[in-house]
């Protein structure tokens, strides 16, 4: 774990957690690097040494104890901030080689945004869907292709990250704000693909009307209320992710022919999706996510995606990207069990009504889509699609987001079941997926995410504990009565992405 401090606003006190990430330490480029590394972390402990001394005294502003890390001083509404991120090379190595450092765009608005709606919710989504598509793609473009997504740095309009992403071994890296997603099969996005250990590298950003809600359920930063969400998100409100390939870049263009020409991300990642050893790698942009809160879908939400095709040769390489499709809706009635796991066309299903694939092979390349042609992009899960993994978003997660992801739910529920097809259900948005006892984040996994990242953070200020060593066993039952077992705590579900 890096290290942390966490000051709490009823006590006053500070909690640093020493316990320095590795390579913060021990990036050594070179032995002089080393010692340098050694140094700034001497100073380091003793910079956060003052600030605990300086967060107890007790007399004290209420303002002084919520000050954040190093150099930072209080988020807009007087909270100490988020940390931006929990995996990076030195503060020293950066400075020495003038990397950008990502920063956490928190300064969610207060009260509700009184922008209009983007103009693409006057397009009909499911008549006009590429003008739509692309209309959104801009939306989420304008101001922000020329800075590398510095969103913080956007003049046009504003747009936010989900905090507490910088946690755990997933957490985000400091170029980029990537977290680590899921790893990508070989011959899952082309044919001649064989590199084996690629994965999944992201970033996702919020538009203002999303980032109203992201400061409602934050506004105490100690104490993360989900309930503030109440049915969900607002009508007009965006929500995009930018995936990343991490393959070293020779192998990429070679074995994966629509990464040529391609925009490549520094990131503090790994070529080994397998290995929690990161370091400065460079990743390349694969695919677009985008989902849009519309009032005017069934359901609530319209999910959109796009892929690179570095032969598109686009003046701005960004709109290489280029439509996969969307979806309204998950065709609840259709469980033919299909996949087409490693695509040499892509296989569309005109069966499916709340679903739209760009049919035009010349832009688009060949792409294994979702469960019997449901949207996904290409290096999400061709088992599952966009709609069926995010309407399990919920706190606690009281269910895997894809049966595919825990033994005992996939035994249950093998594809094409009943059970499944609890997952391919068309749950409205703001519904809870495991009933009234769980809070719905709408949709949103991030949100999910960032509070059970928190809860567990809390929880175990991320050390280990003596009494999960030394478990007791039960004690042995007196009386009959005493055989009937408590019943078994709720489990909660990692949101993990990685097949079983
Ligand atoms: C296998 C499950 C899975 C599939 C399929 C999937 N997602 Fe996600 N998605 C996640 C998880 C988990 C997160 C939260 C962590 C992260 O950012 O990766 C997420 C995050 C996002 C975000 C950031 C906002 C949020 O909800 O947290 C967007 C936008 C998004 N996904 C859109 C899509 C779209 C569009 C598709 C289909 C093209 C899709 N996703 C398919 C699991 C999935």
């Amino acid at each position: 774990m890096p290290a942390r401090r966490y000051c709490s606003s009823l006590t006053g006190y500070c909690v640093v957690s020493m316990s320095f990430k590795p390579e913060i330490l021990t990036n050594k480029t070179s032995s002089i690097m080393h010692k340098k590394a050694i140094l700034t972390a001497g100073l380091l402990f003793t910079a956060i040494l003052v600030i605990v001394i300086a967060c107890t005294d007790s007399n004290k502003k209420d303002s002084d104890n919520k000050m954040g890390g190093t150099g930072t001083t209080t988020t807009t509404n007087g909270e100490h901030p988020f940390p931006d991120f929990g995996f990076m090379v030195s503060p020293q190595v950066a400075a020495d080689s003038g990397f950008q450092v990502f920063k956490l765009s928190q300064d969610y608005p207060a009260t509700v945004p009184t922008t209009p709606l983007p103009d693409f919710f006057t397009i009909d989504f499911k008549k006009d869907w590429r003008k739509y598509l692309l209309a959104v793609q801009q939306y989420c473009f304008e101001g922000n292709t020329d800075i590398d997504f510095r969103v913080e740095n956007n003049k046009t309009r504003n747009w936010y990250h989900m905090p507490w992403q910088h946690y755990g071994p997933n957490g985000r890296e400091g170029f980029h704000g990537l977290t680590k997603e899921a790893p990508v099969q070989p011959k899952q996005l082309a044919s001649g693909q064989t590199y084996p250990t690629s994965g999944a590298w992201a970033v996702g950003f919020f538009n203002d009307m999303a980032g109203y809600t992201i400061g409602q359920v934050w506004q105490d930063h100690d104490n993360p209320n989900v309930k503030a969400m109440g049915t969900g998100f607002k009508n007009g409100t965006v929500l995009f992710k930018l995936l990343f390939l991490s393959m070293p870049q020779p192998i990429a263009e070679q074995q994966v022919p629509f990464l040529q020409n391609g925009i490549w991300w520094d990131a503090y990642a790994t070529y080994n999706f397998g290995s929690s050893e990161r370091t400065h790698i460079k990743a390349a942009l694969i695919q677009m996510d985008v989902m849009i809160r519309d009032e005017r879908a069934p359901n609530g939400w319209v999910f959109g995606n796009f892929q690179y095709n570095g032969k598109m040769n686009k003046a701005n390489k960004w709109e290489n990207l280029v439509p996969v499709g969307l979806m309204w809706g998950q065709d609840p009635e259709n469980n033919t069990d299909f996949s087409n796991k490693q695509p040499t066309k892509t296989i569309i299903n005109t069966k499916l009504l709340e679903t739209i694939i760009n049919p035009d092979t010349t832009e688009l390349p060949p792409t294994h889509l979702g469960w019997n042609g449901r949207l996904n992009g290409p290096v999400d899960n061709p088992m599952s699609s966009c709609y069926s993994c995010h309407a399990t978003a919920e706190y606690p997660q009281g269910s895997p987001i894809s049966p595919l992801f825990d033994a005992d739910t996939l035994k249950v529920d093998p594809p094409g079941s009943a059970g499944w097809m609890r997952w391919f259900s068309n749950l409205k948005c703001g519904t809870p997926f495991d009933g009234p006892d769980y809070q719905s984040t709408d949709f949103c996994l991030q949100m999910a995410e960032a509070v059970q990242n928190f809860t567990t953070w809390k929880n175990t200020e991320g050390g280990l504990f003596y009494t999960d060593y030394n478990k007791k066993p039960a004690p042995k039952a007196m009386k009959a009565e005493d055989n009937v077992p408590p019943p078994a705590p709720k489990k909660v579900f990692p949101l993990d992405r990685r097949n079983i």
